[in-house]
C-alpha cells in the first residue's frame, strides 16, 4: 500500500530558471540512471525477494525512498522548465517539453527519448540483485556530480548535493547486505564454475596500438588466485579447455538460504537449479 505525503523529501530552491539545465536535469528523471529507473528496480526487486524477508525489506525502503527522490529532482526539473510556459522563443526551443508537454516534466531523458523498462536490472538472484544496484548507485553519484559541473545557482547545487549523497547512503546499504550473506567471494547464482579454466586470465589483446597502448601484464593478471594465460598466436598454450573437466559442485549459497522465507516461496528442493545439481550428483 503507499501512501502519499505533500511534503517533499527535501527543500527545493531555485533563483534564476535555466531551461537549458532543467532538460539536462531530465537524465535524473527519466533516464537509465536516473530516480523511477532505481526506484522500480529495487521494489520490482523486492517485491520478488520471497527468499529473504529481511533484505526485502531493505530493497523496499531503499525503492521507496528513490520514488521520493523522483519528486525532488521532478520538482527542481519543474522549476527550470517555467520559462517553456511563459517565453515563446523558450517553447518554440523545445517543442517536445512545451507542445506535447505543456512544460511540465516528462518521463524522457535529457535526450527526449522515452523511459524504458529496459533500464532495469532485475535478476531473481539476490546476490546479483544486490551487485546490479551497488553499481546502478555508482552510475547516478556521477551523473548528479557532473550536473552539479553544469550550473551556478546555489539551492539547484544544494538539492542536487543531497540526492548525490544519498546514492553513496544506498550504495552503503547495499553493499553491506551483499556482504553479510556471507557466500565466498565470487561465488555468483548456484552452480560451481570450473575449476582450471576459471583461474585463467587469457591475455587476449597483445602488441601495441597506435595510442600508445602497450600489452600491460597488471596485477588483475594474477590476483584472486588468476594467473595469466598467453594466447595460441603468441605462441602460448591457450585456454585449458581440452583439459578440464566440465562440471563441478554448487556454489556457497551463505545465510541466504537460511533467511526466514515467504509463504509463497517455493521449496528449496523444488528449485531448478537445486534440482539439476541433484541430478548430477546422482
Ligand atoms: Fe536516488
Amino acid at each position: 500500500m503507499y501512501h502519499h505525503v505533500k511534503k517533499l523529501m527535501y527543500t527545493v530552491n531555485v533563483g534564476t530558471p535555466d531551461v537549458r539545465f532543467g532538460r539536462m536535469l531530465l537524465e535524473q528523471f527519466g533516464g537509465p540512471n536516473g530516480e523511477l529507473a532505481a526506484a522500480m528496480q529495487y521494489t520490482i526487486q523486492g517485491w520478488n525477494c520471497v527468499d529473504d524477508l529481511g533484505r526485502r525489506d531493505l530493497l523496499l525502503d531503499i525503492g521507496t525512498e528513490e520514488l521520493s527522490h523522483l519528486e525532488v529532482v521532478g520538482a527542481l526539473i519543474r522549476m527550470h522548465l517555467k520559462p517553456l510556459k511563459t517565453e515563446a522563443e523558450a517553447a518554440e526551443a523545445d517543442p517536445l517539453l512545451s507542445i506535447v508537454g505543456g512544460g511540465g516534466v516528462a518521463l524522457r531523458n535529457s535526450a527526449g527519448n522515452p523511459w524504458t523498462a529496459d533500464y532495469l536490472k532485475i535478476t531473481g538472484e539476490l546476490d546479483v540483485d544486490l551487485r546490479s544496484n551497488i553499481a546502478a548507485e555508482a552510475r547516478a553519484k556521477v551523473v548528479y556530480e557532473r550536473l552539479i559541473d553544469h550550473t551556478e545557482d546555489p539551492g539547484s547545487i544544494d538539492t542536487l548535493q543531497f540526492l548525490m549523497t544519498r546514492e553513496i547512503t544506498h550504495m552503503k546499504a547495499f553493499a553491506a547486505a551483499l556482504e553479510t550473506l556471507e557466500k565466498k567471494p565470487f561465488s555468483v547464482g548456484r552452480l560451481a564454475p570450473t575449476p582450471v579454466l576459471v583461474d585463467e586470465y587469457l591475455n587476449a589483446s597483445t602488441g601495441e596500438g597506435n595510442e600508445g597502448d602497450a600489452d600491460t601484464h597488471g596485477p588483475w593478471m594474477a590476483m584472486n588466485n588468476l594467473h595469466p594465460v598467453e594466447p595460441h598466436r603468441d605462441g602460448g598454450k591457450g585456454l585449458s579447455v581440452e583439459r578440464v573437466k566440465g562440471i563441478a559442485g554448487a556454489e556457497d549459497r551463505g545465510k541466504q538460504d537460511a533467511a526466514p522465507k515467504a509463504t509463497t516461496a517455493a521449496p528449496t528442493e523444488e528449485l531448478i537449479g537445486v534440482r539439476r545439481l541433484k541430478r548430477k550428483a546422482a
